[in-house]
């Protein structure tokens, strides 16, 4: 099994791609700690999962509760940090609050910070590895999604940063960029008021059926993490049906 024995922290598990990255790494024997702000998906996530997974509730909005994650999780040493925990809130920019802004700054980028931070020296001593999730909006403006883009365009900026700055100590930090997956975030609601919807949703998957399933982006999530992307770091892969192709 692809990760046999190794100790693997999934934040965001308590739905969509965080959770079906804790189902598949858990199915190729890592120890998994699980990780989100909703105890009750968390639970249900848990029970879908191989083994037996650490579970700790945290919000990304608390710092400290995210050094208390990676303390949990790190208990017997860590090999694999996956960042997934995200939000996304999108309106007109005209009209959206300052303090919404800083909110998604907030959990989407400053608490990625924060725990590969708290990660890193138990991933200098076992060499071991961070993927992130980024975005297609990490790699383009987005109309009505000023906050979440300047979040994911921030996530792609940490991961190359840090690359470079541990890649000496062997840590590789890596990020994945979906396109629109099948999730509770990627079937929202179209964002309220006056809003051209053509320029948020102008690349089309060019793949006939292009949204992804959660499981297509766990599938990259365990190939980063693996001993398999052993040249890979500081690399945005994106995973988006064609989305971005042209
Ligand atoms: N769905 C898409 O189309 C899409 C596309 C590109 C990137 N992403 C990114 O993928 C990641 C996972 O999103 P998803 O599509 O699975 O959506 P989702 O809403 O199903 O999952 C997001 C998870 O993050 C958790 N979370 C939210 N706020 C939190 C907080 N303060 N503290 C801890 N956990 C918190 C939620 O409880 C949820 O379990 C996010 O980072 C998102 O930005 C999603």
């Amino acid at each position: 099994m692809l990760f046999e024995g190794k100790r693997v922290l999934i934040t965001g598990a308590a739905s969509g791609i965080g959770r079906a990255t804790a189902i598949k790494f858990a199915a190729e024997g890592a120890q998994v700690t699980i990780g989100d702000v909703n105890e009750a998906g968390l639970a249900e996530t848990a029970g879908m999962m191989a083994g037996e997974p650490r579970v700790q509730t945290f919000d990304a909005a608390d710092f400290a509760s995210c050094r208390e994650l990676v303390a949990v999780a790190a208990k017997d040493g860590l090999d694999v940090l996956c960042n997934v925990s995200g939000i996304l809130k999108w309106g007109p920019s005209q009209d959206f609050a300052v303090e919404d802004f800083e909110r998604v700054m907030r959990i989407n980028t400053t608490s990625v910070f924060v725990l590969c931070q708290a990660a890193m020296p138990h991933l200098i001593e076992s060499k071991g590895n961070i993927v992130n999730t980024a975005s297609t909006a990490s790699l383009q403006g987005i109309a009505y999604t000023i906050a979440y883009s300047a979040s994911k365009h921030a996530v792609a900026a940490i991961t190359k940063g840090l690359a470079i700055e541990f890649a000496s100590k062997r840590v590789r930090v890596n990020a994945i960029c979906p396109g629109q997956v099948n999730t509770a975030m990627g079937t929202a609601e179209p964002p309220p008021g006056d809003v051209d919807w053509s320029l948020v949703m102008r690349n089309a998957p060019k793949l006939e059926n292009g949204i992804c399933e959660p499981e297509d982006i766990a599938e990259m999530f365990a190939f980063l993490a693996s001993d398999k992307a052993r040249k890979v770091t500081g690399s945005l892969f994106t995973v988006d049906g064609g989305q971005l192709a042209g």
